[in-house]
Formats: structure tokens, C-alpha cells, sequence
């Protein structure tokens, strides 16, 4: 097995299997029943998985106190993100803590059953405040805060049926599945990376600074909700085989996905990030500038800032730090300014809203900035949606 212990020393595994899902599935039609959307739906299962340990559930009163006011558990393990579930408080009165209640998709599958331990009225605001620094609804993670109840349940959930991926069945992996190939595979130091982005030349390049001190890259894209100006996952996905094709050793990168939502959290989602990214076995995680921001809401490094703020103990993963990294003319190579001493002129730097345009007209952006064959697949992504 991979050395690196999970977070909070055990992965959890709440996926029922055989006699016990039999029982649990015939107990669960008698249920009471929580109806749970798609993003609800990966949360619990990667919670089942393991992803989230020590979660076993959805977090109770006591945790998501502690979590939204000091970055840990009510035990004291670090967690930042309130992974939580909301429900309206017409169904909420109908439920009792100590009861048990079925978790059901919009598509009738009954997904789990949670244990119920607490349910709990929740100032969002504050918590937008909190974890997201902001209660600007034009921000995304804030918005989709907003559009929930206020009113949370909390409890151990065990789940039953699994979501089916639509595509791309065969990146899918359960942290106990990464932890074993990364073992077989002989690697004792895999850097983990987190993104929602095609990987571009700046990205590629913090990547393979990494791999010249570990043994490993686990690429681990996010193809959870997203924002809908972000390039869909489908797209993506294509864009990264072609890349680890092309430009990355075989022997040394795992592509794997994370079928988590994107909360867009920055230096709360950071930290986040990196404890999953142990969970899945990794002992090293990227973060460069504006990790998991949006907007001008964070500050370039203040994801770096607070992974740094905590005890190396308590992270129990080494956060890897890379600064804006660009191409420089001058030096004729990838750079930052820790290593480049060029101004800015000689920099290429391309806005999103520049890559999209010419991507949109047909147009690959300068091979400095984007490998073609990255680009390629961006265009033709473009031509049926937005990029
Ligand atoms: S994220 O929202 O998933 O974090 P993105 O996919 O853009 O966003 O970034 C993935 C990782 O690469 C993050 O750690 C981010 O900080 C880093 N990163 C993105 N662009 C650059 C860059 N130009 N220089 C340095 N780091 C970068």
C-alpha cells in the first residue's frame, strides 16, 4: 500500500455490499426519503469512497461549527469546506435525529441512507463570510450557497447505489484503487495536481518542476460541477489524454479524475484539496497562484498562506508552492520570477477571456502558451460549447 497514512489515519468506507446493502435497500423504501441533487449525490459518494476521510458523513452541528469557524473538526482535524446537506424545512420537520433517512436522486435511486444526528438551523451568511471570504452573490461558491435551504441534516451516511459516470468510465478511481496502483507501480512520492482547466504550458510546466523531485504525478483533474464558462469536463479530458500522449512519460503520470463539484473556495479549497489528494494516496500537492480562486476574491498566494499557517502535522501532505509561472521570451523558456530576470515585456501572457477568443475564431494560441495538440481539441470543444 502507498505509505502515506489517509486523513485522520483510517479511508473510510461506507459503500454497502451484499447481505448488508440487500437489508438496507428493503429498509430504505419504508424510509422516510431526502430528495438529493447531482452534486449532493458526489459528495456522498465520495465520502463513501473514502475521498473525504475522516468524513463518514455529512458534517453534524458540532463539526460544521468548528469547521466554519476554525478550519477543523470538532476533534481537531483539519477540514475546511462545510461538506454538508441542506434540505428544506418543511421536509426537515418531518425528520428526527436518531432516525435513519433514504437519499434519493431525482432519477428515483435511492443513493444512501444517512443516520441522522443533527439537524440544524445555519446563518449563511456567515458562512459565506467564512469559507468564501465574500457574501457577494456574483460569487459562484456564494450563489450556490444562497440557492440552498438553511436548514442542515448531519449524519453518518451509508451508500447503496453509486452514480454511473457518463463518459470516461475507465479514469474513475476510489482512493483504495490509486493507493494500490500507486504501490504496485513502486512510487513512494506522488505529487498530486488539482485542476478544472485544460492544462496549459504554465500548468505543465509547475507539473514537471514537481516531477523532478518526486517519483510521480497524479494528474487528477476536478469533473464535478463546475461553472458553466469553465470548459466541460468531456473536453478536457480528451485534451489531457493528448497531452500525457505527447509530452509526459508513461511510467511516471496516472491520470485519474475527481468527481467532486468545484466550490471555488480559494485558500479554504486549497486546503481542502491537498487533504483529499492524500486520501488518494498522493504525498506531495501542487498549489501555484490563485488556487481554486475566482475574480479578484483572493490574493494571488493567499492559498499558499494558509496551507503554511498550519502545523506540517496536522496537513500530513507536503504542499508544494509555485509561483506565476509564464514563457519568456528572453530566456526562450518557461519561467517565474524566482527564476527569470526579464520585465514583463518579454513575458507572454494571455488572459482567459484572449485564449477563448481566438479559440472561438478557430485560432490555436502561440504554442508557448498552449500545446497544439491541447489547443486542437479546445477549438473543436469550442465549436458545440463555450470555452
Ligand atoms: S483550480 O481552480 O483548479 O485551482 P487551475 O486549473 O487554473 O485552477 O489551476 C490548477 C493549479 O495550477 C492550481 O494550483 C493553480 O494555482 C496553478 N496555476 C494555474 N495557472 C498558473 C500559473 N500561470 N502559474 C503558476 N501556477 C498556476
Amino acid at each position: 500500500m502507498s505509505s502515506i497514512e489517509p486523513h485522520g489515519g483510517v479511508l473510510i468506507n461506507r459503500v454497502a455490499t451484499g447481505a448488508e446493502r440487500d437489508a438496507l435497500l428493503s429498509e430504505a423504501a419504508n424510509l422516510s426519503s431526502i430528495v438529493v441533487n447531482t452534486w449532493t449525490i458526489s459528495d456522498l459518494d465520495l465520502i463513501a469512497v473514502g475521498a473525504f476521510s475522516p468524513l463518514t458523513g455529512f458534517l453534524n452541528e458540532a463539526d460544521y461549527r468548528s469547521v466554519v469557524e476554525r478550519m477543523r473538526l470538532a476533534d481537531g482535524t483539519v477540514w475546511s469546506i462545510p461538506i454538508t446537506l441542506a434540505v428544506e424545512e418543511a421536509k426537515a420537520s418531518e425528520l428526527s435525529a436518531g432516525q435513519r433517512a433514504a437519499l434519493v436522486g431525482e432519477d428515483g435511486v435511492i443513493y444512501a441512507v444517512i443516520e441522522i444526528e443533527s439537524i440544524y438551523a445555519v446563518d449563511q451568511k456567515h458562512e459565506a463570510l467564512n469559507v468564501f471570504k465574500t457574501d457577494d452573490v456574483e460569487h459562484p461558491g456564494v450563489a450556490k450557497l444562497f440557492s440552498r435551504p438553511a436548514t442542515y441534516v448531519g449524519g453518518s451516511i451509508t451508500v447503496l447505489n453509486r452514480p454511473v459516470p457518463e463518459k470516461f468510465n475507465e479514469f474513475y478511481f476510489d482512493p483504495a484503487e490509486t493507493r494500490r496502483i500507486f504501490a504496485e507501480k513502486g512510487w513512494k512520492t506522488i505529487v498530486g495536481f488539482q485542476t478544472r482547466n485544460p492544462v496549459h504550458r504554465a500548468h505543465e510546466y509547475i507539473q514537471k518542476c514537481a516531477m523532478e523531485i518526486v517519483d510521480a504525478l497524479f494528474l487528477n483533474p476536478l469533473v464535478g460541477e463546475t461553472k458553466s464558462d469553465d470548459v466541460p469536463a468531456n473536453v478536457r479530458m480528451k485534451s489531457y489524454i493528448a497531452l500525457l500522449e505527447n509530452y509526459y512519460p508513461a511510467d511516471r503520470t496516472f491520470l485519474g479524475v475527481f468527481p467532486a463539484a468545484m466550490r471555488y473556495a480559494g485558500p479554504r479549497e486549497a486546503i481542502f484539496h491537498a487533504m483529499v489528494r492524500k486520501n488518494y494516496g498522493c504525498t506531495h500537492f501542487i498549489v501555484g497562484r490563485d488556487h481554486a480562486g475566482v475574480g479578484d476574491y483572493y490574493g494571488t498566494y493567499e492559498a499558499q498562506d494558509l496551507l503554511r499557517s498550519f502545523p506540517a502535522d496536522d496537513l500530513g501532505i507536503t504542499p508544494l508552492f509555485f509561483e506565476h509561472s509564464f514563457f519568456c521570451t528572453k530566456c526562450g523558456n518557461m519561467a517565474s520570477s524566482k527564476t527569470c530576470p526579464h520585465g514583463k515585456e518579454d513575458h507572454l501572457t494571455l488572459s482567459g477571456t484572449k485564449v477563448r477568443a481566438l479559440l472561438r475564431d478557430g485560432i490555436c494560441p502561440p504554442p508557448e502558451f498552449s500545446r497544439p495538440e491541447v489547443a486542437q481539441i479546445l477549438i473543436e470543444g469550442m465549436s458545440s460549447q463555450p470555452v
